[in-house]
């Protein structure tokens, strides 16, 4: 019986680190909160910190992607978009994908 549970629990523990990460590891509004970009562009991207600060919500998902790819590699840059620059090295091309297909859809 024991050794029975032993091998379930091994099995189960393969299954989960053979599964997909990504359907956890890419949760959008998780990541919006992780990677600190609610701190700087507010609650579902609607209430910017400051006034110069964007709003992210409801923008078309292929603007919002370019333009988090453009501040990432530094095409994009003005006195403002350093600050954001900062923690774009954490956040990955497929990240930045999720988190524009998420905020288009969020109501502006
Ligand atoms: C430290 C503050 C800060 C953080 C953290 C931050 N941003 Fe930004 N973000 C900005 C600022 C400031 C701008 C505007 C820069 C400019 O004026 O060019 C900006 C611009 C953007 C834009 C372009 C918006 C537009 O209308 O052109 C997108 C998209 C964006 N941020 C998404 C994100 C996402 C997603 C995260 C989290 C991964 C994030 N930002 C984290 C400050 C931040």
């Amino acid at each position: 019986m024991t050794i029975d549970n032993r091998l379930f629990a091994f099995i189960c523990i393969i299954a989960i680190t053979l599964s997909p990460v990504s359907a956890v590891a890419l949760d959008a509004p998780a990541l919006y909160h992780e990677r600190t970009c609610i701190a700087c562009h507010g609650s579902n991207g609607r209430e910017p910190a400051m006034d110069e600060y964007p709003k992210l919500a409801g923008q078309s998902e292929e603007y919002l992607l370019t333009q988090m790819k453009d501040i990432k590699s530094g095409s994009r840059s003005n006195a403002h978009s350093i600050a954001m620059k900062n923690v774009m090295h954490l956040i990955s091309d497929e990240e930045m994908s999720v988190l524009a297909k998420w905020l288009a859809k969020l109501p502006e």
